[in-house]
C-alpha cells in the first residue's frame, strides 16, 4: 500500500490492482465485457495548449447558497427587513411570570440605512424568569464541542431600563445552554456590544437558536444582531470552513461572480448593486433578491474578492448591462449611470490607492489592488426579448475598453442562442455559453462538440453548465423540486462526458464552471436542482459531479494530447469519452475515461513515443450504480478510489469499470 496526494476531505482506499484485472463490479461477476477497443495516444505531439484558467467556480445567491450557506453568518433576518409585516425567524422569549412581545419598530432606526428595530417589551420579569427574543438562524444553529463564536448586536434601552441583557447559544426548547455571555449595561443611545460565546463539550447539533433576554422589565430596541462561527483564514465578515475546504479541495483557477440572475435582479432597481454591497455592515441593509428571498448583502463586493484571494482564484467580474429578468432593460443614454457604475466597480477592483475607488477599497480594508482580466457583460442576455444586447454591449464594452484596454470582455450570448441575439458590432474576446442538459443528452454531445468551433471566433465560456437525471424534469421547473438537490451518479457520468469534451477543447474553451455550486439542503431552502455541494447548518458533502470535477481540475496537464480510438465496427462512435493532456514539466500523462455503460470496457492502450514510460501507473475511479449518490447521511458513498497500476507499457490493456470515470496517471519521464 502506498499513500498517494489527494484531498483531506476524501476518505480513501488503495488497492493494488493489476492491469488485466476489472474493477471491483467485474471481480464480482455481475457484467459482460464488451469487445476490446484500442486507444492511442500520441504522447510527444502536443496539439494545443491546455487553458491555465480552464477550471473554475460560479457561485451567485441561490440555494441559500451565501446566506445560510458559504457566508458565515448565523443569525437569519439580522436588521429585520426580510418582512415588512412581521420579525420572521424571531420569536419571543419568556417563562416564569414574564410576559414579552416583539414587533418591528421603524420609530428608532439604527441609522439611515438599518431602518428597522427589533423592540422588546419585557414586563412581570423577576428573578424566576426572563423575557427576551431568539433567533433560529437558517435552519438552526450549529453548536459544535469548544468553539468560539462572535456575537454582537446593536441595543439601546428606553427610559427606566439599564441591563444586563444575557446573550445565550441554547437548545430550541431552551432546556440545554451551550454558551453564555452577559453585558452588563445598556444605554438610552444605540451602542454596539459583542462578546465571545464559547461551547464546552457538546453532542453536534443544529437544533439551537441565538437568545437575548433580560430579567427586569423594561424596552429594548435590537439591531444588527450577528453570530459568526470561526471562519477561514479567520476573517471577521468571512466564510464557513467546511464549505470553503470543499471548494479549495476543486482547486479552482477562477470565480465568476456574483451572478447569475442575481447580477441583474427581477428588477433593475433590485439588482445586486456593488455600492450597497460595501463598507461596514451597518451601511448594508440587503435587497430582495431574485431566488425567492432576501439578500443580507453581506457577502459584498470586496468579500468576493477576498474569496478569491483565500483560494488563489483569478475574479471574472460580471457587471450590470441593463437588463433584468422581468424584462425592464434601459439602452443608450439610459444605460449611461450604470456603465459609470461598472467602470467604478472595476475601479474598485483594480485601481491603485490613488484612485477614487481604490481609495475607497483601502478605507474598506484591503489597499492591494486585485487581478482582473475578464469582465462579462450582463448575464444570459437572450432573454430580452426587445433583442437590444448588441447595442448595450457595444456601449458598455467601448466604455470599458477605453478606460481599461487590457481587459477582456464576455458577452453574454454565446454561440448556442440564435445568431440575431448575439453580439456583432463588437467582437467580444470571450462569449458565455449555458448548458443545461441531461446525462444522456451530454453523451450525445460530447462526442465532438467543440472540436468543431472555429478558431478564429471569440473565445469560449462555458459560464453555467450541469447535467441532469431526466430531460422531462428541467432544473428549473417545479417538478425539479420533488428530487434530491444534488445529482446522481448517472449525471455525475454526463458532467464528465462534457468535461472531456470541454478539456480536449481547452485551448477554445478557456473557462468552465458548473452551476449553481451550492445548495442548502433543507427543505424550503432551495429554489434549484441539481446543485455540486450540499450542506445543512452542521455538515456538508459533495456530489458525485462534485467528485467527477475534482478529478478533472486536479489532474490536469499544460498541453492535450492527441487520443484516436481504433477498432471500432464501421462508423461507430467510440464507446467512451476521453481526453488526453500532459504536464510538460513533470512528464505526467493524464488520461481521463468516461465509460457510461454498464459493461466493463476492455481496453488496449498504445502510448506512442512516450520516451520512459514507468512501469506503474496511478488510477483514480469513481464509480458505482447510476442511482448511487451521496448526502449528509452518506457524504461519501461515491468518491474516488485510487489505486496503483503496475504492467504499464508502450501497449497494456486496462479495463474501464462499468458507469465510470477514471484518471490514469501515466509517468512519461
Ligand atoms: O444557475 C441557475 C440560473 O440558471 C442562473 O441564475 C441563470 O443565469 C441561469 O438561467
Amino acid at each position: 500500500m502506498k499513500s498517494l496526494r489527494y484531498p483531506s476531505s476524501l476518505r480513501l482506499r488503495f488497492s493494488l490492482s493489476l492491469v488485466f484485472t476489472f474493477g471491483l463490479l467485474v471481480a464480482e461477476g455481475r457484467a459482460q465485457s464488451a469487445a476490446p477497443v484500442t486507444f492511442t495516444i500520441e504522447a510527444d505531439k502536443p496539439v494545443a495548449k491546455v487553458s491555465p484558467l480552464h477550471y473554475g467556480l460560479m457561485t451567485e445567491e441561490i440555494n441559500h447558497c451565501y446566506d445560510g450557506g458559504l457566508y458565515a453568518e448565523l443569525v437569519q433576518n439580522r436588521v429585520f427587513k426580510d418582512s415588512a409585516q412581521t420579525p420572521v425567524h424571531w420569536s419571543a422569549v419568556k417563562s416564569g411570570d414574564a410576559t414579552a412581545a416583539i414587533a418591528l419598530d421603524e420609530s428608532k432606526p439604527l441609522n439611515d440605512v438599518l431602518t428597522t428595530s427589533l423592540r422588546l417589551d419585557a414586563t412581570a420579569v423577576s428573578d424566576s424568569g426572563r423575557a427576551g427574543v431568539a433567533n433560529d438562524g437558517y435552519w438552526g444553529i450549529p453548536v459544535k464541542s469548544d468553539t468560539r463564536y462572535r456575537a454582537s448586536f446593536y441595543a439601546k434601552a428606553a427610559a427606566g431600563f439599564t441591563g444586563p441583557v444575557t446573550i445565550a447559544i441554547e437548545s430550541d426548547d431552551g432546556a440545554t445552554v451551550y454558551a453564555r455571555a452577559e453585558v452588563p449595561r445598556l444605554t438610552a443611545d444605540w451602542q454596539s456590544y459583542s462578546v465571545t460565546l464559547t461551547t464546552g463539550m457538546a453532542t453536534p447539533t443544529d437544533k439551537a437558536r441565538l437568545v437575548l433576554t433580560v430579567n427586569h422589565p423594561g424596552t429594548v430596541w435590537f439591531n444588527l444582531v450577528s453570530l459568526f462561527p470561526p471562519t477561514w483564514n479567520n476573517r471577521a465578515n468571512g466564510n464557513r470552513i467546511d464549505l470553503m475546504q470543499l471548494l479549495a479541495d476543486l482547486h479552482p483557477r477562477f470565480l465568476r461572480f456574483p451572478g447569475g440572475n442575481y447580477l441583474e435582479g427581477d428588477t433593475i432597481a433590485t439588482r445586486f448593486q456593488w455600492k450597497k454591497s460595501i463598507g461596514p455592515l451597518t451601511q448594508r441593509a440587503g435587497h430582495p433578491g431574485c431566488w425567492e428571498y432576501r439578500s443580507s448583502d453581506g457577502m459584498g463586493l470586496l468579500e468576493f474578492l477576498e474569496w478569491c484571494e483565500d483560494l488563489k482564484m483569478e475574479p471574472l467580474l460580471a457587471v450590470f448591462a441593463g437588463y433584468s429578468l422581468k424584462g425592464e432593460h434601459v439602452a443608450g443614454p439610459g444605460l449611461e449611470p450604470f456603465t459609470q457604475e461598472a467602470l467604478e466597480e472595476i475601479e474598485y477592483v483594480t485601481g491603485d490607492v490613488s484612485t477614487k475607488w481604490g481609495a475607497r477599497r483601502a478605507q474598506d480594508g484591503h489597499p492591494a489592488p486585485f487581478k482582473l482580466t475578464y469582465v462579462e457583460i450582463g448575464n444570459e442576455d437572450w432573454f430580452d426579448k426587445s433583442i437590444s444586447y448588441d447595442s448595450r454591449f457595444t456601449q458598455v464594452h467601448d466604455a470599458i475598453i477605453a478606460k481599461y484596454p487590457h481587459l477582456k470582455c464576455i458577452a453574454s450570448i454565446g454561440n448556442e442562442q440564435p445568431a440575431k441575439k448575439r453580439a456583432h458590432s463588437r467582437k467580444p474576446d470571450a462569449v458565455d455559453e449555458h448548458y443545461y442538459a441531461s446525462a444522456d443528452e451530454f453523451f450525445t454531445k460530447s462526442v465532438d462538440y467543440y472540436g468543431k468551433y472555429d478558431r478564429k471566433g471569440p473565445e469560449i465560456f462555458v459560464g453555467e453548465w450541469a447535467a441532469h437525471e431526466d430531460a422531462k424534469i428541467r432544473p428549473w421547473t417545479k417538478n425539479a423540486r420533488q428530487q434530491p438537490p444534488t445529482p446522481n451518479l448517472k449525471v455525475a457520468l454526463g458532467d464528465a462526458a462534457f468535461m472531456t469534451d470541454m478539456e480536449r477543447n481547452s485551448d477554445l474553451v478557456v473557462m468552465q464552471c458548473y452551476a449553481p455550486l451550492l445548495v442548502n439542503v433543507n427543505p424550503g431552502a432551495w429554489q434549484w436542482r441539481p446543485d455540486l455541494i450540499g450542506y445543512n447548518a452542521l455538515k456538508s458533502y459533495g456530489s458525485p459531479s462534485y467528485y467527477a470535477i475534482q478529478m478533472f481540475s486536479r489532474n490536469v496537464g499544460d498541453v492535450i494530447l492527441k487520443g484516436t480510438f481504433g477498432g471500432l465496427p464501421a462508423g461507430a462512435t467510440a464507446p467512451l469519452f476521453y481526453t488526453v493532456t500532459k504536464d510538460t514539466k513533470t512528464g505526467v500523462i493524464y488520461l481521463k475515461i468516461v465509460n457510461p455503460k454498464g459493461a466493463p470496457q476492455p481496453t488496449v492502450i498504445n502510448v506512442k513515443d512516450a520516451g520512459a514510460l514507468a512501469p506503474t501507473a496511478t488510477a483514480l475511479t469513481l464509480a458505482g450504480q447510476p442511482e448511487d449518490t451521496n448526502s449528509l447521511d452518506e457524504p461519501t458513498k461515491v468518491v474516488p478510489v485510487a489505486s496503483n497500476v503496475s504492467g504499464i507499457a508502450p501497449a497494456f490493456t486496462y479495463t474501464f469499470p462499468p458507469y465510470s470515470i477514471t484518471v490514469l496517471q501515466l509517468n512519461a519521464r
